[in-house]
C-alpha cells in the first residue's frame, strides 16, 4: 500500500515538472494572441522566432535567427577583483549569448528570422526590443559572461565552486561551448521555462541562484 502511495506521489512530481516548462504564454511566446507584450499580429507559431526544422542560419540548435556580430559588444572587464579569465575582451563567434542578443541587443528586429512562418511576413519583423529587457550592446554593467568558468574557478578556487557542483545546482547543462565550460546568459536563464521568473534556472530565493557558483 505504502509503495503505491509513494509511486503515485512520484508520478505527480514527474507530471508537475514536465508541465513546468512554460514557454507557451510566457514573454518568450511571440505568437499571435499569446498575451505577451511583444507579439506578432499574424504568426501563430511559437518556436519559429528562434528555431526552424530545415535550412537554419546555424545548425545547432536549428537556429532561425541571424545573430549580431560577436565584436559589436563591450563586455564587463573593469573590475580589479576579477580573474584574468573573466576579463574577456569579446564574445567568441559561437557564443550562445549571441542567441539572446539577437533580440536583447535593442538593435535587431524581433522578427528577423531566416525562415518566416508559412503564414507569411511578420509584423514584428523590423521592431527592436525597447524597455528594461533591452540589455543593449554595452554589457559592462551586466554580470560577466562569455568566458571559461573552469579557468575562472581555478584562478579563484575558494570564491567559486567547482564546475560540477555549480552545474548540478543549476540543473545541468549550464555551461556551453565545445568544452562545456563557458558561462553565458543561459547559465543563469532558461529560455523556454518561466517557472522561476524571469526565466531563471533555479529560484533566487535566499540568492540560491548566485550561491550556485559563488562561495559567499
Ligand atoms: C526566444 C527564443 C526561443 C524560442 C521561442 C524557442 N527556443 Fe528552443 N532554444 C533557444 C535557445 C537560445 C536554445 C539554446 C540554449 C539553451 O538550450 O538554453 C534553445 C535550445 C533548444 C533545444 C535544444 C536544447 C534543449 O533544451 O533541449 C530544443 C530541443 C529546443 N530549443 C526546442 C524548442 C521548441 C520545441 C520551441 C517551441 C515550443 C522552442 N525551442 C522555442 C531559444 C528559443
Ligand atoms: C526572439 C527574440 C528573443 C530571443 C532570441 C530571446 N529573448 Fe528574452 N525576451 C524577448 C522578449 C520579446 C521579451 C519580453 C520583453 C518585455 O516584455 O518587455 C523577453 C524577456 C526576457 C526576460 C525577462 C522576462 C521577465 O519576466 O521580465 C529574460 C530574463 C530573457 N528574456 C532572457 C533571455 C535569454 C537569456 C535569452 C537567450 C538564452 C533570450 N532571452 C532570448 C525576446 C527574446
Ligand atoms: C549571473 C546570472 C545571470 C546572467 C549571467 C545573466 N542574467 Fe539576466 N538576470 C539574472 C537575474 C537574477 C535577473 C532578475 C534580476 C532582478 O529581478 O532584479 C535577470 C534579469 C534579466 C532580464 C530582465 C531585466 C528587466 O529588468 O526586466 C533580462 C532581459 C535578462 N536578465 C537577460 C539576460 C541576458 C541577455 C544575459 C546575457 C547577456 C543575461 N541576462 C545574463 C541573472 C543573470
Ligand atoms: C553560473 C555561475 C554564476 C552564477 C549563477 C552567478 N555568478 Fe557571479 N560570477 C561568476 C563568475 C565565474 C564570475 C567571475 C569571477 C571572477 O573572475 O572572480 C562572476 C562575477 C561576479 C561579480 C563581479 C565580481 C568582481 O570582482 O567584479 C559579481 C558582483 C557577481 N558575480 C555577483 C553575482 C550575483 C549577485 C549573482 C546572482 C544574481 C551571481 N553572481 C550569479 C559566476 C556566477
Amino acid at each position: 500500500m505504502k509503495r503505491t502511495v509513494l509511486l503515485t506521489a512520484a508520478l505527480v512530481v514527474l507530471a508537475t515538472s514536465a508541465s513546468a516548462l512554460t514557454i507557451k504564454n510566457s514573454k518568450h511566446d511571440l505568437s499571435l494572441n499569446s498575451g505577451a507584450s511583444w507579439n506578432s499580429t499574424n504568426t501563430n507559431e511559437i518556436c519559429v522566432f528562434c528555431h526552424t526544422p530545415h535550412n537554419p542560419a546555424q545548425n545547432v540548435p536549428l537556429w532561425n535567427r541571424t545573430n549580431p556580430a560577436a565584436g559589436s559588444f563591450t563586455l564587463y572587464k573593469t573590475s580589479a577583483t576579477l580573474t584574468t579569465a573573466a576579463k574577456t575582451s569579446a564574445f567568441a563567434a559561437d557564443s550562445i549569448s549571441l542567441f539572446c542578443m539577437s533580440c536583447h541587443d535593442g538593435v535587431t528586429g524581433l522578427g528577423a528570422m531566416t525562415n518566416t512562418s508559412p503564414v507569411g511576413d511578420d509584423s514584428l519583423k523590423m521592431t527592436p526590443l525597447t524597455g528594461p529587457a533591452n540589455i543593449g550592446i554595452d554589457l559592462q554593467n551586466d554580470h560577466p559572461v562569455g568566458f571559461s568558468y573552469d579557468a575562472a574557478q581555478s584562478d579563484d578556487s575558494t570564491g567559486l565552486f567547482v564546475k560540477a557542483t555549480a552545474n548540478a545546482a543549476l540543473g545541468g547543462n549550464a555551461f556551453f561551448g565545445a568544452g562545456a565550460n563557458m558561462i553565458e546568459c543561459a547559465s543563469c536563464h532558461k529560455v523556454h521555462d518561466n517557472a522561476n521568473a524571469p526565466f531563471l534556472r533555479t529560484t533566487n530565493k535566499d540568492s540560491a541562484l548566485c550561491l550556485a557558483c559563488h562561495n559567499k
